[in-house]
């Protein structure tokens, strides 16, 4: 049966707009809710149960809504929350997946990068990854602090933002990274600047499209797909300050 009910999206702030580029792309009929956790920013940092805490509310809030399906637009949040999530509630859910297994397949100098927070990179499934993908690569894991909070703040140039991406982007070129991970949905707004220092011929990967792909899979297999032929429409809500927010969402989804 399909369903005219909407697609919730949350992150913790508006780092998932990234991964909300690809889904109104990849299945534009439907209506989309996005919730920024923007009160509770940056999620990396705080301990799992806090992030599932607030991972719970906005799933209850989304519900309440009428989601038909819930993307968990934030790696963090999906390492501390995804499977607690699936386990209590009656909706699909899809959640972010550090592009590893990619990576390691594309890699030519035998050695990669990924950016991610520290509680993503620390997690028991990103470890479990490397251990089923990782064999004979070397893969450098980068937590980025501040990042989070520059996109947050719609800084995507400048010289504080070139100066925190050098600090972390320039060890993985030195160590001849020649593919480097977006893992955490903020940093493919800072792709331009990462790139930069990476240099050209280094291959960054952001799994936004693959993760709108899979939740178009979800929904087609539990036959949830909107039938509409005209273009859905956004929602976004915040725990933040809206008005102050709303201009770095519109520039961000520009
Ligand atoms: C954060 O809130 O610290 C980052 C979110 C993410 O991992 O995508």
């Amino acid at each position: 049966m399909a369903s005219l009910a909407p697609v919730g999206v949350f992150d913790s702030g508006v780092g998932g707009l990234s991964v909300l580029r690809d889904l109104r792309r990849l299945m534009p009929a439907e209506d989309l809710i996005y919730y920024a956790d923007s009160a509770h920013c940056p999620y990396g940092g705080q301990p799992n149960a806090a992030i599932q805490a607030r991972a719970v509310a906005i799933t209850e809030e989304l519900l309440a809504a009428g989601c038909k399906m819930i993307v968990v637009a934030c790696n963090t949040a999906t390492i501390a929350a995804v499977e607690h999530l699936r386990a209590n509630y009656p909706v699909p859910f899809v959640g972010m997946e550090p592009a590893v297994k990619p990576a390691c397949a594309m890699t030519r100098t035998g050695v990669v990068g990924v950016l991610a927070t520290g509680a993503a990179l620390g997690g028991e499934k990103f470890h479990r990854l490397l251990a089923q993908h990782a064999a004979g690569v070397r893969v450098i894991t980068q937590p980025c602090p501040g990042l989070v909070e520059c996109v947050e703040a719609g800084d995507l140039k400048g010289a504080f933002v070139d100066e925190l991406v050098k600090r972390y982007v320039q060890p993985l070129a030195r160590a001849r990274a020649d593919v480097i991970v977006l893992g955490c949905t903020h940093y493919p707004f800072l792709r331009d600047a990462i790139q930069a220092v990476a240099g050209a011929q280094v291959q960054l990967i952001d799994t936004g499209e693959a993760v709108a792909r899979q939740a178009r899979r979800v929904l087609e297999r539990e036959e949830l797909l909107n039938p509409s032929a005209a273009d859905g429409g956004l929602e976004w809500r915040t725990s933040g300050d809206k008005a102050a927010l709303a201009p770095i969402v519109r520039s961000l989804l520009a």
